[in-house]
């Protein structure tokens, strides 16, 4: 490198005065504790969990109310200092951590993680966007009633993120995506005025609704800050099964004769293919096969009564599943006798994400298609992957319930890594041209990001893509809202 260069690399790691000086105002304004500017420390905050996105940052910030969080993002605007929204930083598309460009700031909401109240007769709850989903699903738990959200990461993703990235997970075929769970939101806007909308009504027709704009927006149009969420009564009767089915078509007519029977009240439907099933067994320590003969697919069923041993659904369960045996729908079964293996199914479902990584790379595909074209998706991908890879493998499972399977591909056994991740466009490609085909998403839960944002103006209309930029611009005039994802 010349000293020239040298000189030149050195100064875009530093920030310019005036950017400087913002850095210590709002490092004043947050006082000792609310911040983090050693390089060392801030590493988590600035890496994607799964090692494919690093970043940079001036500074990491931890507000403690929706005040900061105000404050801070006043002195961004002015200094045009770019902010990323942060929750439990699970995103699967590199959402959550900064550029390297490193003059971003990291605004995580961890210290934001009050539950405000629960109103059981309005059947909400206000919370802080800084709440673990995990914490949220047991405070509703503690005054019997029921925050439907769930998926494999709860344990640390945030209410916030959950929000901002309209969340999915395994209860949406009853309950809907995170966008259906939220009645009011408290948002600070990218010109740091803070917009209330928290109000915990069911009807409210007084124009546009603003708060459908920040859900599913993924940090760009500004930090949800406090959500209204909508509560249902307790699930007390919980019948769960695994059920091997012989293809992905019964599969479908499995779910149809589920939802029927039990008077629409199904609440979980994730398929998970032999190869899914193997991994988890190889890699989760605890995890086996709950049934003995080995079989291509298996689907997770649950269904669920709000009532206390309620005896009747759980007849209609055992019937529906022994006519769907005589039926061939299902080729085999166990039914949960007990909370503990009722969890145990769940292990080889939740350890899907956990156990690819420990197997090695994979090339995610988070899709969705009409339900009635997942068979025919699936084998047309499947081929299109073949064409680009012969030895890849196929990690396919999730909520084929809604329309959406992770289509995931596993790096050949035996090659390296590196000679797969070079074919990750060409795969990625493969897939989403299928999915086009079928009329399909090539984001059906997990966002846009860093990850899928060169893909989306080949797959979302130009007019759809000028429209976003319309609002975007109008929000985020300065783009300093989480440049970098999405458009
Ligand atoms: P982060 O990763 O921190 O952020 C996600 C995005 O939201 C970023 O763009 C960020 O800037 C923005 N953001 C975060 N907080 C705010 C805020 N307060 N205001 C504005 N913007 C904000 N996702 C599913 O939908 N369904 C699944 O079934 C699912 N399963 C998963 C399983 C595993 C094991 C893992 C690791 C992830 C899974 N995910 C799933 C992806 C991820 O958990 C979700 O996207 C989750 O909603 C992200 O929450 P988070 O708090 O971690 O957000
Ligand atoms: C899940 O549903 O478990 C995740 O969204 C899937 C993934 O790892 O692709
Ligand atoms: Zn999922």
């Amino acid at each position: 490198m010349s000293s020239l260069e040298a000189t030149v690399s050195k100064m875009s790691t530093s920030p310019q005065p005036a950017k400087s000086l913002a850095i210590e105002k709002i490092k004043q304004i947050l006082g000792e504790g609310r911040f983090i500017e050693h390089k060392d420390e801030m590493i988590p905050f600035l890496t994607e969990w799964r090692g494919f996105y690093t970043g940079d940052a001036l500074l990491v910030v931890f507000p403690e109310n929706v005040q900061m969080v105000s404050d801070v993002t006043k002195i961004c605007a002015e200094a045009g200092i770019s902010i990323v929204p942060q929750g439990g930083n699970t995103s699967m598309c590199g959402g959550a951590v900064p550029s390297s460009e490193g003059n971003a700031i990291v605004l995580s909401m961890s210290k934001m993680n009050k539950i405000l109240s629960i109103d059981t007769t309005n059947y909400t709850m206000t919370v802080e966007a800084g709440c673990i989903l995990q914490n949220i699903q047991e405070a509703a738990k503690a005054e019997d009633r029921y925050f439907p959200l769930s998926l494999a990461a709860e344990g640390s993703c945030m209410i916030g993120g959950n929000l901002a990235t309209n969340a999915g997970g395994t209860n949406v075929l009853r309950y809907g995506n995170a966008r259906e769970l939220v009645l009011g939101l408290e948002v600070v806007l990218p010109d740091g005025r803070i917009l209330d909308q928290l109000t915990g009504l069911r009807k409210d027709n007084t124009g546009y609704d603003l708060k459908q704009l920040f859900l599913g927006s993924e940090g760009t149009l500004g930090i949800i800050t406090k959500a209204v969420l909508k509560l249902f009564p307790a699930p007390k009767s919980i019948n769960a099964a695994y059920c091997a089915v012989p293809n992905i078509s019964a599969a479908l007519e499995l779910l149809n004769c589920a939802r029927v029977e039990s008077g629409d009240s199904v609440e979980t439907f994730e398929l998970i293919s032999r190869q899914v099933l193997d991994l988890v067994l190889k890699h989760i320590p605890g995890t086996r096969d709950p049934l003995t003969e080995s079989y291509e697919y298996y689907v997770l069923l649950e269904i669920v009564s709000t009532k206390q041993d309620d005896n009747e659904t759980r007849k209609n369960f055992e019937n529906m599943l022994e006519k769907a045996l005589e039926s061939e729908l299902i080729l085999d079964a166990a039914i949960a006798q007990t909370e503990q293996q009722r969890q145990e199914f769940w292990a080889l479902r939740e350890n899907a994400t956990e156990s690819q990584k420990l197997e090695g790379t994979s090339i995610k595909h988070d899709i969705s298609v009409p339900i009635s074209s997942i068979p025919t998706f699936y084998e047309t991908a499947w081929q299109a992957i073949l064409g680009v890879e012969p030895k890849a493998r196929l990690i396919a499972f999730g909520h084929a319930g809604d329309g959406n399977l992770h289509f995931n591909v596993a790096q050949p056994k035996n090659s390296p890594s590196k000679d797969f991740l070079a074919k990750w466009a060409d795969i990625n490609h493969a897939v989403h041209e299928v999915v086009k085909q079928f009329n399909g998403s090539i984001s059906a839960e997990h966002g846009i990001g860093q990850l899928k944002k060169d893909e989306l103006p080949n797959y979302k209309s130009s007019i759809a893509i000028d429209v976003m930029r319309v609002i975007k611009d109008a929000l985020d005039p300065k783009g300093i809202m989480n440049p970098g994802k999405i458009i």
